[in-house]
Order: structure tokens, then sequence, then C-alpha cells
């Protein structure tokens, strides 16, 4: 059985070997503990039965612009644990916490353009379009896929709620504000090992038939899943 839950700082260490070991885009610890202590509703974590952690999202919400999005900033299954349907449910977590939590207009993320698997991911079972291509986008000058999809719109509130309204928009208190600084182009664009930068989606074993269990735990942000 694998479990869909959302991360807590307990499960850092273990997203990030997990990033270490499916993408060549790496992070400090500092860069996961500003995503957690900013927007704790927007880290998911895919657990097994032995506890051990086998994917995770990695999400924030984008304050400085003038619409109301969230971004993916890292996705990623281990090998063992694709097609399986877990990214999806790692996906629709984080999108479904945008929307309810922070009232999220779209959701955003780059992919390299070599990435059939995640592109396939996006725009086939997530549906996500194309909003630009991003020249020369990662360390080793691969170009990206600027991606969004629009999350739907938040029933209006009436009376006593609208008063609540407010305050669950409001983005969390930036309590990394300090991590923020040195962000997106130093952490997000290390350096790439060929080796590392090179799709292995031809090795990965379909374990589309396995016969695993999927459990996606309640939220306060709802069922996510
Ligand atoms: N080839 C083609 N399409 C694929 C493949 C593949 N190898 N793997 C997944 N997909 C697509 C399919 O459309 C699939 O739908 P289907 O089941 O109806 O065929 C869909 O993705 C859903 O698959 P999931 O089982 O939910 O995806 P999975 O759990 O296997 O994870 C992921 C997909 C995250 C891309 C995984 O392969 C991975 O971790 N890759 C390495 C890391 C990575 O590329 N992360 C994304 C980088 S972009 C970013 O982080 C914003």
């Amino acid at each position: 059985m694998v479990c869909i839950r959302q991360a807590t700082v307990d499960d850092l260490l273990a997203m990030q070997s997990c990033n270490l070991m499916c993408l060549p885009e790496n992070y400090q610890m500092k860069y996961y503990f500003y995503h957690i202590l900013s927007w704790p509703q927007l880290l998911y974590v895919a657990e097994d039965y032995n506890k051990k952690i086998v994917g995770y999202v990695l999400a924030k919400m984008e304050e400085e612009s003038t619409e109301c999005h969230g971004h993916i900033t890292s996705l990623a299954v281990l090998r063992t644990h694709r097609k399986l349907g877990l990214a999806t449910k790692l996906m629709n977590a984080a999108q479904q916490a945008m929307q309810e939590v922070f009232g999220a207009e779209y959701v955003s993320l780059h992919v390299r353009k070599s990435n059939r698997a995640a592109f396939h991911l996006y725009t086939e079972t997530l549906g996500y379009k194309i909003n630009d291509i991003e020249a020369k986008y990662y360390a080793d000058s691969e170009d990206a896929y600027d991606m969004r999809k629009m999350l739907k719109a938040k029933p209006e509130k009436s009376g006593a709620d609208s008063k609540n309204d407010g305050t669950k928009r409001v983005p969390v208190e930036k309590a990394g504000d300090r991590l923020s600084k040195d962000k997106d182009d130093t952490i997000r664009r290390p350096k790439t090992s060929s080796a590392e930068g090179v799709p292995t989606e031809s090795l990965e074993k379909d374990h589309s038939k396995a016969n695993i269990d999927i459990v996606v735990k309640e939220t306060s942000a709802g069922r996510a899943g």
C-alpha cells in the first residue's frame, strides 16, 4: 500500500534524497524548509507500507505576481513506483490545496522539452497547456516548456462565511523570506552532469499492473487526490 499525505518537516531529507535520485535540478535543504515553512499545505509525499518516501511534490505560491497562482517547484517518483498513478495523485493534492487554501487561479510549472514522461503526465493526464518556451532555461542549456493549468473558480461565499474567506486566501507569512533571496536562479539551476540530465524513462520497470493500493489521506484542504 502507498499513502499520499501532506509532508512534515521530518520528511524533508527523504524528499531531498528522492529528488537527488530522480532529477538533475537539486536544491539545498534550506529551500525545502522555505517551502514547508511558507506553504505547508503544498508539500505532499507518497509513503510506502515500510514508511519509505517513494515520491513527492514540492509546490509554492507566487506572491509577487498580480494574479494569485501556484507553482510546482518539483515532482518526482522513484523508478520502482512509477506508472502507478502516484504522480497524478501528488499533483492533484497540491493543486487542490492551492485552489482551496490560497485561492489560486492557475498553476504553473517548467519541464524539460525532452522529458517525455512528465510532459505526457502534464498534458494528457492533468490538462496543462504550453504557455511559453523558455530558451536555455536549464543549466545544461536545454529549453523548458512553461506550462499552465487553470484551476476552477472558487464558488462565491456569502454572509458570515465571506468574512473568513479573506483570511484563507492570504498566503502564510513568509517564514523563509530571507531564504527566498537566493532561491530560483541559484538553486533551481545547478550544474548538471550529463548522466543525471539524460531522461532514463526507457529503463523504467512498468508497474502498471502491480497490485498496490494507494490511499489518499484527508487534509484540511479536503480530500487530496
Ligand atoms: N512515458 C510516457 N508517459 C508517461 C510515462 C512514461 N514513461 N510515465 C508516466 N507517463 C504519463 C502517462 O500519461 C500516464 O498516464 P497513463 O497512466 O494514463 O498512461 C501519466 O503520466 C500518469 O502517470 P503516473 O503513474 O501518475 O506518473 P508516475 O507516478 O509514474 O510519475 C513522473 C511520473 C513524475 C514524471 C516520473 O516518471 C518521474 O519521477 N520522473 C523523473 C522526475 C521528473 O521528470 N519529474 C518531473 C520534472 S518537472 C517538475 O518537477 C515540475
